[in-house]
């Protein structure tokens, strides 16, 4: 994880550092650091902690007007949050920014300690910065750069700074690094939010090129050979940045719903990509991707199976990357990300691909690694997000699977009870749910002070209750678990203990009874029952409930969601939470 800005132009260099600071912080928040230099002096300021403290530190210091910076918000990896271990690095005439593991760094380290190198801090960066160092003892920068690149295993993304020289160098390995460029300015981010407000105009470093960034024009090299770039242009809008009149982005992103998924529905209604949802031609399809991007896959898994009668298992990325795959000549492997940066999820891409297996990716982010390496992708639209808890990403992702199962239904000529019109109504149902907040108030009341709390249903709730409890556990620190109906009695009712609250999803008719039965087992127990049902299901008396309308059966998981995701806010707000950075946690999770 971690970002990385860089910045020369003729800008203020700390302004333009810190806005790319603020929108990266999604991909860390442990510590933060910068350096500006004007090419013949250095200034590198780090602090703890969120990047608001490192720009009040700057405040407090004497400014420095370089023309030139790179900067980083960190992950912890490798070490503990501690001033050591922020960035950026300097050893002797290097300082640079690192994103990524270093796998070798051990091994380089004990050499540069017999070298007379010694280490402040736990970081592989710092090693990464005394190898250069060393290696420039020898060589020019360009050739010292080139060795650096031959001699590190695992993930980097690198700015680079040397003493005395007037550029910026990047090279990436498994890590993102885009290049924006303007008039006279040139700009180095993991993420195109890091510049977007400047210039919509980049291009993606490619694993081979090392770039080289000067104050009148910059380079890109591909072995010793200066190649040229194809620029491509952003269409993400710079204001989806703004968190407008929200307290917090996740309440911000959740508002965004009803629309993402009203411009999802409609571009395909105008036949956008229409080909991809169809799945007639496959029989056996792996899903593959991480925490909530995976849960929306096993909506996916629970809507195609039933719907379109095609076999589906899903994956976690880390799991599946290291097991045994059997295909057939039909298989099709579908990849899940908002961020289409996930380190599990692209090696599980990549290796598929060197099986020659299909790849279809569903992903957020138009620029990231995954939309540009899947065979096939459909583009989910839901704009930047900002938020750790991924929300309207989440909707879209399912919206795309409830398209698919409807699509490959029809094409195989299984179902034709429900029409797309059916599917255009649901933004509008979403946004009254969306109004009602004093609903998921309320049950937020009930949850808040609680340490812990079960979410049960079956068959697609099941999926859904996943999603629900991760969105808790996460953003509000409650220990939650998500446990098929049934399941629950063979060991992990032993858990359930008086006033416990225990929130049952029910939109299956079918499946009712058996929940509900499941329910007041746990009330027997001293639980306390939530319900979260559909309005033609509510003959329900006696408990909480959280009620959305009755919806054809693609869509209904699209209206249950969000009030989970409601509920989980409020349940942080109440108990003061960092919302949108809960601890512990990145956004963009680029490593192993
Ligand atoms: O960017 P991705 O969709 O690949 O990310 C996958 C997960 O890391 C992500 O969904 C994570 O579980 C979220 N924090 C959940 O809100």
């Amino acid at each position: 994880m971690c970002g990385i800005i860089g910045y020369i132009g003729n800008k203020d260099v700390s302004e333009v550092l810190f806005h790319g600071l603020y929108s990266l912080e999604y991909r860390g928040y442990d510590s933060a650091g910068m350096a500006i230099s004007d090419g013949a002096h250095l200034k590198t300021l780090k602090c703890v902690g969120r990047v608001s403290n490192l720009e009040d530190n700057y405040k407090n210091n004497e400014k420095f007007n370089g023309f030139f910076g790179i900067a980083h918000t960190r992950w912890a990896t490798n070490g503990g949050a501690s001033f050591e271990n922020a960035h950026p690095h300097t050893v002797g005439k290097v300082t640079l920014v690192h994103n990524g593991i270093i796998e070798n760094a051990d091994s380089i380290k004990s050499s540069l300690i017999n070298c007379g190198y010694h280490f402040y801090s736990e970081t592989d960066s710092e090693v990464i910065a005394a190898f250069l160092d060393n290696e420039l003892k020898h060589n020019n920068i360009f050739k010292s750069i080139q060795v650096l690149r031959k001699s590190l295993k695992g993930s980097y993304a690198l700015g680079i700074i040397i003493d005395g020289d007037d550029c910026i160098y990047a090279i990436r390995k498994d890590s993102p690094l885009l290049v924006g460029v303007n008039q006279d300015e040139f700009f180095l981010a993991s993420d195109i939010s890091a510049f977007l407000r400047y210039t919509n105009k980049y291009f993606l470093l490619e694993e081979t090129e090392l770039v080289v960034l000067g104050k009148d024009d910059f380079k890109v090299y591909k072995d010793d050979i200066v190649v040229s770039k194809e620029f491509l242009t952003s269409n993400s809008e710079s204001h989806s940045l703004d968190k407008l009149d929200y307290d917090h982005y996740m309440l911000k992103e959740i508002m965004e719903e009803p629309i993402v998924l009203k411009n999802l529905i409609d571009s395909y209604r105008s036949g956008e990509n229409i080909d991809l949802y169809d799945l007639s031609r496959y029989d056996e399809i792996h899903i593959v991707a991480c925490g909530s991007a995976m849960y929306a896959g096993l909506i996916g898994q629970s809507l195609i199976e039933e719907e379109a009668y095609i076999k589906v298992n899903v994956f976690p990325a880390s799991e599946y990357r290291y097991k045994k795959k059997i295909f057939n000549s039909k298989s099709l492997v579908i990849l899940v990300s908002q961020s289409g940066e996930t380190a599990d999820t692209i090696a599980a891409m990549r290796e598929v691909k060197n099986m020659n297996i299909p790849t279809l990716g569903i992903i957020n982010n138009p620029n990231s690694t995954m939309a540009r390496e899947c065979d096939k992708v459909i583009l989910i639209n839901a704009g930047i997000e900002v938020a750790v808890a991924t929300t309207k990403a989440y909707i879209n992702q399912v919206c795309v699977f409830a398209l698919m199962a409807y699509t490959t239904s029809l094409s195989k000529g299984i179902s034709n009870d429900v029409s797309l019109d059916d599917f255009d109504s649901i933004p509008v149902l979403l946004q009254n749910i969306l109004d009602n907040s004093h609903v998921y108030k309320e049950v937020a009341k009930d949850l808040f002070e609680h340490d812990s709390c079960f979410f049960i249903g079956r068959g697609i709730d099941y999926a859904i209750c996943m999603e629900g409890s991760l969105k808790l556990k996460e953003v509000s620190y409650i220990h939650s678990e998500a446990y098929q109906a049934g399941e629950l009695k063979h060991g992990t009712i032993s858990l359930i203990d008086d006033g416990i609250p225990v929130i049952a999803v029910i939109s299956n008719s079918f499946l009712k009874d058996k929940t509900l039965a499941n329910l007041n087992e746990t009330l027997a127990r001293g639980a306390y029952g939530i319900v979260v049902t559909t309005s033609e299901l509510d003959d329900l008396k006696d408990f909480r409930k959280v009620l959305v309308p009755t919806v054809n059966r693609f869509c209904q998981s699209l209206l249950i969601v969000p009030t989970l995701q409601l509920i989980s806010y409020y349940v942080s707000l109440y108990r003061g939470c960092d919302i949108d950075k809960p601890k512990n946690l990145a956004k963009s999770v680029t490593v192993e």
